[in-house]
């Protein structure tokens, strides 16, 4: 790559890339502005979004699943009852893959439709089974939007947490002129990118630990675990459109931080509860994602362990320091110290002896032996435990979990 190239492509990428890996459905319904849906498509990928396009049967005769497909890179889903396309991606799945739902456009009849909670078209389904934020574009004729009915449906809509962006004025294709033209894609974009940043943690430092700890046997093996990290770096994600300043302590991992996180980089558990001690002095959440390595060997070889012929090795292993037990009884403890169970039986009494046992104010209990959520995968679900509270939170993608919990975090130190 030559040089010049390579820094635009790099400033590029930094400039555009705001939604980056962020995965998006977008429901397509039947109105004159479905065309903007290709649009939206592109400036989202722009911003490093995935995208998935459902589109409901009105939505098919303005704009094609064919033009949809190739601009989204992804099938497009139309039918509820197809059992090819479900056998592919089933509507749970596609539901729980999304970190955010957007219609748009949202015609008059699509949004009654969701005010009924409507299920007998994929969209309707997607809609009712999505645990990710809400966002609808209404388009429609202004005498439509003006109507009693359409306002009241909005009305309920917004009562429910939906966001809802738009609609624009201007002149209308049916050539009124009016409140309901959908509102232009980047403006859209523009909305949806500032409706993450929710400031809830503005001028609060949160450290969280990620990923594994290694500890050495000798210069070319190591003792380690599964942890892939993607929960830590979601975390981090979320506190840091929270506002948040965010360190993040992490073992080795494949994630990419977003941009903006102050991450250390640490292998051994030892290194991992320096770097914490050190981060969280003055901080005012501490979160312990990290899957620790609890006992390390107790000698460290300075050569490669050799078998030189022998049919068994015995290995004598020591504690670790539990980093976060360590931390909350610590002279600086921060104000949370939110921990992780990722237990495979009794998961909430296992994870309720471990807030009282490490001094926790909340921990997040999931079940690792449902292979659908936990460890490696993009979906995780469990139940965030304090002392005198329990919310279950459903199976969603890990940046929708991370997102919840840290509202959830941010509503209790406020309150605190
Ligand atoms: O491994 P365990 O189930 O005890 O982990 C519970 C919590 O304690 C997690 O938040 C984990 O990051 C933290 N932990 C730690 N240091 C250890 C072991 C666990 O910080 N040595």
């Amino acid at each position: 790559m030559n040089a010049t190239f390579g820094v635009n492509f790099l400033l590029c990428i930094g400039q555009m890339a705001r939604l980056l890996n962020r995965n998006f459905i977008i429901g397509v319904t039947g109105s004159i502005a479905a065309y903007k849906a290709a649009e939206l498509t592109r400036e989202l990928i722009r911003e490093g979004a995935s995208v998935r396009v459902v589109m409901t049967e009105g939505a098919c005769e303005f704009i094609t699943p064919l033009t949809m497909q190739a601009l989204s890179g992804n099938p497009v889903h139309t039918g509820l009852l197809d059992t090819e396309a479900e056998a592919a991606m089933g509507h749970i799945e596609l539901a729980r893959w999304a970190d955010s739902v957007i219609v748009a456009p949202a015609s008059a009849d699509s949004i009654a439709r969701l005010v009924q909670g409507r299920a007998d078209d994929l969209l309707g389904a997607c809609v009712l089974a999505t645990p990710a934020p809400i966002f609808v574009a209404p388009a429609m004729n202004q005498e439509m939007w003006a109507k009693a009915a359409t306002q009241e449906n909005i009305g309920v809509l917004r009562e429910r947490g939906i966001e809802i962006l738009g609609p624009d004025s201007g002149s209308q294709a049916c050539g009124d002129i009016g409140a309901g033209r959908l509102l232009e894609p980047t403006e859209i974009v523009e909305s949806l990118i500032a409706s993450f940043s929710t400031g809830d943690l503005a001028g609060k430092h949160v450290v969280i630990t990620a990923g594994p700890t290694r500890e050495p046997l000798c210069p070319v093996r190591y003792i380690s675990n599964r942890s892939s990290g993607k929960m830590g770096y979601a975390l981090a994600e979320a506190c840091l459109n929270a506002g948040a300043r965010t360190t993040l302590i992490s073992g080795p991992v494949h994630c990419d931080a977003a941009p903006g996180v102050d991450v250390v980089e640490v292998e051994t558990t030892r290194e991992m509860l320096e770097a914490s001690m050190t981060a969280t002095d003055g901080a005012d959440i501490f979160i312990g994602a990290a899957a620790v390595v609890d006992f390390k060997p107790e000698t460290v070889a300075a050569q490669k362990i050799k078998r030189a012929g022998s049919e068994s090795m015995e290995l004598k292993l020591v504690a670790n320091p539990d980093i976060i037990a360590t931390i909350a009884t610590s002279d600086t403890r921060p104000n949370l110290v939110v921990g992780f169970a990722a237990e495979t039986n009794d998961v909430s009494a296992y994870a309720r002896d471990k807030l009282k046992r490490k001094n926790l104010d909340f921990i997040f209990a999931n079940d690792v032996s449902d292979k659908a959520i936990g460890f490696n995968s993009d979906s995780n679900a469990g139940t965030l435990i304090s002392a005198n509270n329990e919310i279950v939170m459903a199976v969603s993608s890990k940046r929708v979990l991370a997102e919840t919990m840290i509202a959830e975090l941010a509503k209790h130190l406020s309150e605190k």
